[in-house]
């Protein structure tokens, strides 16, 4: 385990108080832990910014019923194979399938593969999750 250093950081203090409401709601075992996961949250996010290698979680709402829907995202998902680690299939009700999709590799390309998902005529809800092995975060 790493080094923990102790630093001081000078802000408003309504913002301070925005702050503690937030994390508050969150659950927070302190308020370090919060601020220790804003950092991690943002060098995730520098890391898929950077291009290289990363991993995350695509999930999706669809209603199955509608025209070519299935096909379409077969072939989408097809089209990006590589990019794919594992997926997996939930059959919600009667109408709506919900999917969850990992992948890893260039950032670029897990995002082009959730736009084109998400563009399909069908997909009521789209989101991903962005993620890294975080050898370099914690
Ligand atoms: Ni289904």
């Amino acid at each position: 385990m790493s080094k923990i250093i102790r630093f001081g950081v000078s802000l408003e203090e309504a913002l301070l108080e925005k702050f503690d409401r937030r994390i508050q709601g969150k659950n927070y075992a302190s308020r370090s832990e919060a601020i220790r996961d804003l950092i991690r949250e943002d060098l995730v996010k520098a890391e898929w910014e950077s291009g290289k290698d990363v991993v995350g979680v695509i999930t999706m709402v669809y209603d199955h019923h509608k025209r070519e829907l299935v096909n379409k995202l077969t072939d989408i998902q097809h089209e990006f194979g590589k990019a794919i680690i594992s997926s997996q299939h939930i059959h919600l009700d009667h109408y709506n399938c919900l999917e969850i999709i990992a992948v890893s590799g260039h950032p670029a390309l897990a995002q082009k593969l959730a736009d084109n998902l998400r563009s399909v005529k069908g997909v009521k809800h789209l989101t991903t999750n962005m993620s890294t092995t975080g050898k370099d975060i914690r």
